[in-house]
Formats: C-alpha cells, sequence, structure tokens
C-alpha cells in the first residue's frame, strides 16, 4: 500500500478493486499499527457502499455534521476528509460505551458494522473543511500576558522581583503554584491579611481572574538571571547553629530553596517581610497548619536569626522552563498526526482545519480523562489552558490535505 499526495487525485478516497486479500494491513506510511481488518474495511469501500453511507449521513448525521461533513455547531466536529479507520474506530467507540457523548450514542447504538463502515467511507471521502473566513485569535504568550498583567505591582515589588522595599517581598525564586496559592489567599482575605498600609496590594489583585494569576506567577518563576537577594538592609545573626537551623530544613532546605511546590523559597527574602510572616504564624494572624505551630515554638532570637541566616543568602533559579509555543508543540504532535495535522495513517485523526472549539473541547476531556486514549492522556496532561487554546487554533487554521490511500499489489 502506497500513499499519494491529494495534488494528483481529486477524492480521498480510491478504491482500485478488490484487492483487501492481499494487503498487509500494517504497510501504511511504513507505521507498524495494531489495525484489525475490520478497521481497514472503510478503505476498501467502492462507489456502491460510499453512495449507501451517503443514505444513511443524509437521514441521520447531517442534522449536526452537515451532508458535506462540515459542522456549523459548536463543539460538533467536521468529518469531511477525516481519515477513515478512525471514524470507523470512533464510531465503534461510542458503540461500545468507550467514549460518552449521549448524542452520538444514541445515534449509533443501533448501526450495523456494514452501516458503520460505509457511512465512514462517505465522510472520509469528501473534500476536507477549508480555513475558517474569521482571522485565527491571536496566540497569547503567557510569559508577555504575565509581565502585562503584573504592571500594577511593579511599583512595590520591581520589574525585577527583587524588592527594595522592607516589608515587600521578592517575588523571585518561587514556585509559581505557590504564588498562585498565595495570591488567592489574599484574594480570599481570610488566610492572609492585609493590613491598611498594604491596601493597595488588594486593590491591584482584586481584579486579576486565576489565568491572570497563573501568568504573572510564571513571569516572576521564570527570571533566572541577575538574581540576588533582596536590596533591602539584613539585620541579626546570619550565622545559626545546625540545631536551630534543623528545625527548618527539611522544607526550606539548608539553602533555602523549598522542597515542595506548595513549600515557600527563603533564599534572599526580605528580612522585614519574613520576620512578619513569622510573627504573624505566631500571634494567628497569619494561619498555616504546619506554619503556625513551628513558628509558636519560636523564641525571639531564635527567629530573628533564622530570618537573618535564610535573607543572606542569594535565590535560586526555579527550574520552570518557558512554555513551549503552539508551533513547538506542534512538531510533537505532528510525529503522529502528520505534517501539520495532515495524519498519513487511517487510523489516527487529522487535525487540520478540524473546528476550534471542538479540539480545545476533546483536548480539555483527554485531560479531565473525560475521553480516554493511551497517547493522548500522556500527551494533555502536560498542556496549560493557555497551551489548548494556542495549538487548538494552530491545527484549525491549518490547510487539510486529504491523503489518497492507493492499494498497490505486494509482492
Ligand atoms: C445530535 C447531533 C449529532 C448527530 C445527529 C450525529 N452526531 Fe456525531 N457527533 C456529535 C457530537 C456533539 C460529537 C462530539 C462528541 C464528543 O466529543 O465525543 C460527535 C462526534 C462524532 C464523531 C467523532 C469525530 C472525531 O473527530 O473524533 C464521529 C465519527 C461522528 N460524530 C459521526 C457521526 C455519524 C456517522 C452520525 C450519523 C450516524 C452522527 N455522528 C450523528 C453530534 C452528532
Ligand atoms: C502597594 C504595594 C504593593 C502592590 C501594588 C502589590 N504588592 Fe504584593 N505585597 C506587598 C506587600 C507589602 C506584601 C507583604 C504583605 C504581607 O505582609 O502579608 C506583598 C506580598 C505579596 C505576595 C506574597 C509573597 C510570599 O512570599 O508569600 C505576593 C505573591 C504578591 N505580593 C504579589 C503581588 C502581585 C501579583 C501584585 C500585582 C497584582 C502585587 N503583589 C501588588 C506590596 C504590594
Ligand atoms: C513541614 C514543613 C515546614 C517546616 C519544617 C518549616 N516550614 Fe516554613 N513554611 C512551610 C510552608 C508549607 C509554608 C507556606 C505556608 C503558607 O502558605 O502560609 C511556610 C512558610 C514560611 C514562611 C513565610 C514565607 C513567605 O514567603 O511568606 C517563613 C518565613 C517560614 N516558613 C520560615 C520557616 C522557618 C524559619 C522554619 C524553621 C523554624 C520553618 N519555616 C519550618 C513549611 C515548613
Ligand atoms: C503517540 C502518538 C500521538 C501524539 C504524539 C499525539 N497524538 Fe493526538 N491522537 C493520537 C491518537 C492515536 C488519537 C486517537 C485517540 C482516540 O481514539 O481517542 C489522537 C487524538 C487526538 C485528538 C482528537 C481528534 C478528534 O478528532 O477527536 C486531538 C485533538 C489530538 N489528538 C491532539 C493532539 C495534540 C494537540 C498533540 C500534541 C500536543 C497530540 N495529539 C499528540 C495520537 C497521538
Amino acid at each position: 500500500m502506497a500513499i499519494v499526495s491529494k495534488a494528483a487525485h481529486s477524492r480521498a478516497i480510491f478504491i482500485l478493486g478488490f484487492l483487501g486479500v492481499v494487503l498487509a494491513p500494517h504497510a501504511v506510511s511504513g507505521q507498524t499499527t495494531r489495525q484489525s481488518s475490520d478497521e481497514l474495511r472503510p478503505l476498501y469501500a467502492m462507489g456502491i457502499d460510499i453512495a449507501e453511507g451517503k443514505q444513511l449521513a443524509t437521514a441521520v448525521c447531517a442534522k449536526c455534521h452537515g451532508l458535506d461533513g462540515v459542522s456549523k455547531t459548536k463543539e460538533v466536529p467536521n468529518l469531511a476528509g477525516q481519515r477513515p479507520s478512525y471514524l470507523y474506530l470512533e464510531l465503534k467507540a461510542y458503540q461500545l460505551g468507550r467514549r460518552t457523548n449521549a448524542d452520538m450514542i444514541e445515534k449509533v447504538e443501533f448501526l450495523s458494522d456494514d452501516a458503520i463502515v460505509k457511512v465512514a467511507a462517505y465522510y472520509s471521502s469528501l473534500d476536507s473543511a477549508t480555513l475558517p473566513d474569521t482571522p485565527a485569535p491571536p496566540f497569547v504568550d503567557a510569559v508577555s500576558a504575565g509581565k502585562a498583567a503584573a504592571e500594577p505591582c511593579v511599583k512595590c515589588h520591581e520589574e525585577s522581583g527583587i524588592s527594595k522595599t522592607p516589608g515587600v517581598p521578592n517575588l523571585v525564586g518561587l514556585n509559581p503554584k505557590y504564588l498562585v496559592e498565595t495570591m488567592k489567599a489574599y484574594q480570599g482575605g481570610e488566610d492572609r491579611k492585609l493590613d491598611a498600609k498594604n491596601e493597595k496590594m488588594k486593590t491591584a489583585l482584586d481584579g486579576l481572574s486565576e489565568k491572570d494569576l497563573g501568568r504573572i506567577a510564571l513571569y516572576y518563576a521564570l527570571k533566572s538571571e541577575n538574581l540576588t537577594r533582596a536590596q533591602t538592609e539584613n539585620v541579626g545573626n546570619t550565622t545559626v547553629s545546625k540545631e536551630s537551623l534543623s528545625r527548618c530544613v527539611k522544607c526550606h532546605g539548608e539553602d533555602g530553596v523549598g522542597t515542595s511546590p506548595a513549600t515557600p523559597s527563603l533564599s534572599g527574602q526580605d528580612n522585614a517581610y519574613m520576620l512578619k510572616a513569622l510573627q504573624s504564624y505566631k500571634d494567628g494572624s497569619r494561619d498555616d497548619d504546619v506554619m503556625s505551630p513551628r513558628a509558636k515554638k519560636l523564641e525571639d532570637e531564635d527567629m530573628a536569626n533564622l530570618v537573618a541566616y535564610y535573607s543572606s543568602l542569594t535565590p535560586k533559579p526555579t527550574g520552570i522552563v518557558k512554555p513551549m509555543a503552539p508551533d513547538e508543540w506542534a512538531d510533537k504532535c505532528d510525529r503522529c498526526h502528520g505534517a501539520g495535522g495532515n495524519s498519513t495513517r487511517p487510523n489516527v485523526p487529522a487535525l487540520a482545519s478540524q473546528r476550534l472549539d471542538y479540539l480545545a473541547k476533546v483536548l480539555h476531556d483527554y485531560q479531565s480523562g473525560k475521553r480516554q486514549s493511551r497517547e493522548m492522556s500522556a500527551m494533555s496532561a502536560l498542556l496549560t489552558d493557555d497551551d489548548v487554546s494556542g495549538i487548538a487554533s494552530y491545527y484549525a487554521y491549518q490547510k487539510a490535505k486529504s491523503v489518497v490511500y492507493v492499494t498497490v499489489p505486494s509482492k
């Protein structure tokens, strides 16, 4: 079996006689795939099968998917030009309950295998959707968006995230998960209260969505160059005993680097801010199951010296890496989905010119486990919401190239 490009033919599928028996089912694009002969049947459908498939499509499917296979309905996928075995497999997946969409299950529940083969062959034989008329939504780069959203913060926290004001914390070297949780705590106003002096910070935080918080956290967490301790005075004795420090290192490290994403790094943190934090844990105005009991046990001098010790250290980069741009992600996706999302394997879906809203929905379904796939669960787990929007848009705006599967006699 060989594959020739769409350029040579106008129809997606060509069926040259009845060669199914002599074909090696895995000889597609040199890829070894686990294909049963059943799922390959739509590849060998003949003109008459496709015509019968069209009748079924007219009666049942066109309402949602269009008779031309181009959907006009939100979150309903385009089917035109989709890879034939993939369509077959997904229809079986609904039938067997592995995909859970109620509308689809109802439509395919009672279809025979034969009918499924034919309707799959019909839709895959159509010309793929053309590109949307509307321009692609601009890609939001999370880091630049974080920088923009952090604008009201820099007058206290500085562009660099390194504080020049006693009482204002550094925002560098902190895990983004911790930063987001902390900002939410201030927004909620229960676990972390702001005194009148810091009301301006509350004003700056209040208008921000969780997405904004994530982007701001990322922006500060990615700062890795020229990290220095807070540019504020450090008071107290920086030489602390091993014994004193032993109460903190399990979580904050000897080098002041938090040992879990929920634990803040303390290296180079502003002295006055840390001292106030510990006093607040001690007097109950900042409450935390882990820190409050520990702070209550600290004598004033011990507290001051531990703060001085941690404040004297140099902050370390978080090790967080810059998120990939959609085209960088696509390099990884294209390994299975084909160049520009034009799959050359009959059982792997094409993504090019699929509806944007459907692509985004499906990627979220893989993430939540609502839709299951060995390959895609692993892949989608790595994506942030910004990645999903970017990638969905990337593929929705890739020009679809139909693949013509031409059967050639094997040796
Ligand atoms: C009432 C509307 C509706 C009708 C009628 C309908 N579908 Fe669907 N179809 C959907 C929706 C919504 C989805 C996406 C559901 C999901 O995410 O699992 C879908 C998904 C699919 C998929 C999966 C596509 C992919 O890219 O994974 C296939 C294949 C499909 N439909 C084929 C058909 C066929 C064939 C018929 C007729 C027998 C049909 N549908 C009738 C609404 C409909
Ligand atoms: C008016 C000055 C001011 C502004 C503006 C401000 N902050 Fe703050 N920020 C502070 C002060 C002071 C604290 C310490 C408050 C305390 O003691 O709890 C703080 C604490 C924080 C903390 C806690 C750090 C930690 O280690 O737990 C985070 C995170 C933070 N700010 C983020 C922001 C962000 C994001 C913005 C902008 C949306 C912002 N701040 C705007 C003054 C400010
Ligand atoms: C079992 C783990 C654990 C141990 C041990 C521990 N901490 Fe913490 N520490 C945390 C966690 C978790 C937080 C964040 C709590 C919150 O959200 O308020 C924290 C917060 C802090 C903060 C506030 C930092 C900020 O940016 O707001 C300071 C200061 C601090 N710890 C100092 C210490 C010192 C000093 C010791 C040793 C006496 C110590 N911690 C021991 C887990 C620990
Ligand atoms: C290892 C191979 C592989 C990689 C890499 C891969 N995919 Fe997939 N993808 C698949 C397979 C196989 C399916 C069909 C799974 C199923 O039946 O649910 C699929 C299904 C999908 C679907 C559903 C299409 C539809 O019509 O419903 C989307 C969307 C998707 N992949 C996007 C991506 C994106 C985005 C990436 C890169 C971040 C990616 N894939 C990487 C193999 C892969």
